[in-house]
């Protein structure tokens, strides 16, 4: 071969090199889907659900309260950067909840409902409608009452974990393994460096489904082949707290987020 052939190959290559990370940028590939779906709908389906939320939240559940009679952590009604500051201890519970879940007391102690009347979907779609309140905040997790503190220590413990056959927790994805791909998408750094407490909850267009944290946590457990921990559990609650105190400062550019 002579030598500016090997050149144009390098050239080619890089060229090739090149079109393929673009087509891997998940944060770009997101952009492009989500203009696509603005287009041909006119709306797009994180508006759709939150608009859903809006209206479930003024609903009248059966003892004639809406959800505005409900205290998010910043007093009745007041959701302006509300899930920015969750997960936190709530005094009438005597609990850590997340927004998830205080969605749940909500509906359950306020406004009248049982808990098996409680839907899933409706808990995501005011999550996303709450959430949407703290667009431009940032992530403000405290650990004052011993509570806490508690439930901290174990997120953290449950982080570090290892088990199963493979002997693989959290850790060693996203902190052995970050940067590398899996797939299409690179493991995140969930600790901080990627933010990543801010990218849920999130419509995922490569599936058509609306996740919060709590969803995003239980299948990444589904894809260790560990057993699940239920929705609304403590492990999952301590996993959210501790990534959420380790995101503190980081800003919600836009909630519910829109990703692969
Ligand atoms: C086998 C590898 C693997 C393990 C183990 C794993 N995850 Fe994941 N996780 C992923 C992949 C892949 C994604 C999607 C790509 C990404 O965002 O990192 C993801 C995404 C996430 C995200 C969203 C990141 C973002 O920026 O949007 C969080 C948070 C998360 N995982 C938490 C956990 C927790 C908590 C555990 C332990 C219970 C865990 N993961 C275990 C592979 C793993």
């Amino acid at each position: 071969m002579r030598p500016y052939a090997l050149y144009g190959l390098a050239a080619i290559l890089l060229a090739l090199s090149f079109a393929l990370a673009q087509e891997v940028d998940p944060r770009e590939e997101a952009k492009r889907q989500k203009e696509l779906l603005l287009q041909t709908g006119g709306i797009l389906p994180t508006e759709l659900i939150v608009a859903q939320g809006e209206e479930l939240f003024f609903r009248k559940g059966p003892s004639g309260k809406t959800m505005a009679e409900c205290d998010f952590g910043l007093g009745k009604g007041v959701l302006e950067g509300a899930a920015a500051r969750l997960p936190r201890y709530f005094l009438d519970t005597g609990k850590v909840e997340d927004l998830d879940s205080r969605i749940v007391t909500c509906m359950t102690r306020v406004q009248g409902f049982k808990p098996q009347e409680v839907k899933r979907s409706e808990v995501v779609a005011v999550a996303f409608y709450i959430a949407s309140k703290s667009t431009g905040h940032r992530i403000q997790v405290r650990l004052l009452f011993p509570e806490e503190r508690a439930l901290y220590a174990l997120g953290e413990q449950l982080f570090y974990a290892r088990s199963g056959a493979r002997d693989v927790g959290c850790a060693t994805c996203h902190v052995t393994y970050v940067g590398r791909r899996a797939g299409v998408l690179p493991y995140a750094d969930v600790l901080g460096k990627d933010q990543s407490w801010t990218h849920w909850p999130a419509y995922r267009y490569s599936n058509d489904q609306a996740w919060t944290m709590q969803d995003r946590i239980r299948a990444c457990y589904g894809n260790i082949a560990h057993p699940q921990p239920a929705l609304y559990s403590t492990p999952i609650l301590a996993l959210e707290l501790f990534l959420a105190y380790n995101n503190n400062g980081a800003l919600v550019e836009e909630w519910p987020a829109f990703v692969r």
